[in-house]
């Protein structure tokens, strides 16, 4: 009996999974796979990672799990997947994975509506200051009605400029509309008027939606042409009372001008989902100024979407595991 449960399991195909992740994908993987689950909170050690990819047919991975040649190597000729929790892959090197013939999966789509949801969150809260009156009414200051106390921008009425006009971005600017707002929007390329027009979303250069909007939202992949996309020369762009949101990824803004910005009023205020390095550590300057809203990339962090997300990673990890197409592939170059 023993032996043949060794030998059933000698079968089936070997994965590490470097998180635990939702019983909604989790289930299935164990059910298929032979499978090692990393079960802290933190992400594997870079030598445990590499130790525990070896001999893997198939690796889920998380944007803190850098896939490249080294862990490719690690991982040994039999490997035929790597599964990514997340619709973001910079972390990955797709390239070298498709030399090799190693598939690469993601969740696009269904953290769409969520991650929107939480730039409008975090648009709201810096606009309206809601972390500053928290800190104020817990601080014991909060003694009357004030005329001038916590004073902010309106958000409805205002401008909204949405650089990076994928699917989430379209998602922002679908919410935009119920606030009677201007929707620009800028991208490497003009979204067809079928898509753009229903939204009343108006494509403009770059330096035309820094110059005219209220709020300035982030959402283009980090690539080296948007690396320090924001910067001080696009900061000093913008209006002086404007917002800007970033959901995309830390790298995409240059946090050293964004605090130079903050400090001295260039632009108003920031709300930050995601940083350069992640977590942002302590002494960093964004972290001691009032006007910049930092939460710890959660804009995915729905209970429903984590689940979805688990159940796509954990599909496109057994397609790919047992040579077939992924139902969610990321294709290199695209
Ligand atoms: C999270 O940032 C993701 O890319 O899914």
């Amino acid at each position: 009996m023993g032996s043949q449960v060794a030998e059933r399991a000698a079968g089936r195909p070997r994965v590490f999974v470097a998180r635990r992740i939702p019983d909604e994908g989790l289930e299935s993987i164990v059910a298929a796979c032979e499978s090692d689950v990393w079960p802290d909170e933190l992400p594997p050690p870079r030598a445990e990672l590499l130790r525990r990819v070896a001999g893997c047919d198939g690796i889920l991975t998380l944007l803190t799990d850098r896939v490249d040649d080294e862990l490719l190597d690690a991982a040994g000729p039999r490997l035929r997947v790597v599964s990514n929790y997340g619709v973001g892959y910079d972390n990955i090197d797709v390239a070298a994975c498709t030399r090799r013939r190693v598939a690469v999966g993601n969740t696009p789509g269904v953290l769409t509506e969520t991650t929107a949801d939480l730039a409008w969150a975090l648009l709201m809260a810096a606009a309206r200051r809601l972390p500053e009156g928290d800190r104020y009414v817990r601080a014991g200051q909060w003694r009357t009605w004030g005329p001038l106390l916590l004073l902010g921008p309106d958000v409805h009425g205002a401008t909204i400029g949405i650089v990076g006009f994928g699917r989430i971005g379209q998602a922002v600017a679908r919410r935009a509309r119920g606030f009677g707002m201007t929707v620009l929007y800028h991208d490497v390329q003009r979204v067809p008027d079928e898509v753009s027009e229903p939204l009343g979303a108006r494509f403009v250069t770059l330096d035309e939606l820094l110059a005219e909007s209220d709020f300035v939202s982030l959402h283009v992949n980090l690539t080296e042409v948007t690396r320090h996309l924001i910067n001080a020369y696009t900061l000093a762009a913008m209006k002086p009372t404007a917002v800007l949101v970033n959901t995309s990824r830390g790298p995409v803004v240059d946090q050293f001008a964004l605090a130079d910005a903050l400090r001295d009023g260039t632009i108003w205020a920031a709300a930050l989902d995601v940083t350069d390095p992640e977590p942002i550590p302590m002494d960093d300057p964004l972290v001691g100024l009032d006007n910049c809203l930092i939460v710890p990339h959660i804009a995915s962090a729905s209970r429903a979407t984590r689940g979805k997300m688990a159940a796509m990673a954990a599909a496109n990890l057994i397609a790919g595991v047992r040579g077939e197409p992924l139902p969610t592939p990321v294709v290199a170059g695209a």
